[in-house]
């Protein structure tokens, strides 16, 4: 289905507001079902912030393939980094570079910001996504547990 795409086909750009519908769409593959609506909340917030970048793979056609979203981190315990907090690609185009060129046009935005290091926190169960981040030369530092808690509002 997808071996006729080529890297030239597919055009890495930023995100715009009008994007957010597709966005949600890609957003729900991933497990993470969310409207339109919300996203475009979402989206506006983030797009908001000169810390954040959103960049989304697109075809010649304008169909939307896939989106990342990084994020330099001010942290006290270690220097300035970029973490990718999201990054999905439609699962009929994969394997034809284009999480590759995500990745690679996020770490040019954190180079660009003087940015020395690279992060990502990837679920056990996104198998797909490990020999993905080592083949663009991703490490495994740790491995670490995910805790949350429900914040009740008080009465
Ligand atoms: C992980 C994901 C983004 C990869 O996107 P993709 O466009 O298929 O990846 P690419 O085609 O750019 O692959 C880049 C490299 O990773 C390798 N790779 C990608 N998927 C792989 C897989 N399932 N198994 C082994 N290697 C894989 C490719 O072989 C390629 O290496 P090469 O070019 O040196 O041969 C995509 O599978 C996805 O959206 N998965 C679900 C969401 C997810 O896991 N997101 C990450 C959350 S942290």
């Amino acid at each position: 289905v997808t071996s006729h795409i080529r890297d030239r086909a597919i055009t890495i750009r930023t995100a715009r507001l009008d994007d957010a519908a597709r966005l949600a769409e890609l957003s729900a593959t991933l497990g993470y079902p969310v409207s339109a609506e919300v996203m475009a909340t979402r989206l506006k917030a983030v797009l908001a912030q000169s810390s954040a970048v959103v960049l989304l793979a697109e075809l010649a056609s304008g169909l939307v393939i896939g989106w990342i979203h990084g994020v330099e981190q001010e942290l006290l315990e270690s220097d300035r980094r970029c973490e990718i907090v999201g990054l999905v690609v439609d699962a009929e185009y994969r394997g034809n570079g284009t999480g590759r060129r995500l990745v690679l046009a996020t770490e040019e935005w954190a180079r660009a910001r003087g940015l020395g290091q690279m992060a990502v926190r990837s679920n056990v169960v996104r198998l797909e996504s490990h020999p993905f981040y080592e083949r663009l030369g991703y490490r495994k530092v740790k491995t670490q547990h995910a805790y949350r808690k429900a914040l009740l509002a008080t009465a």
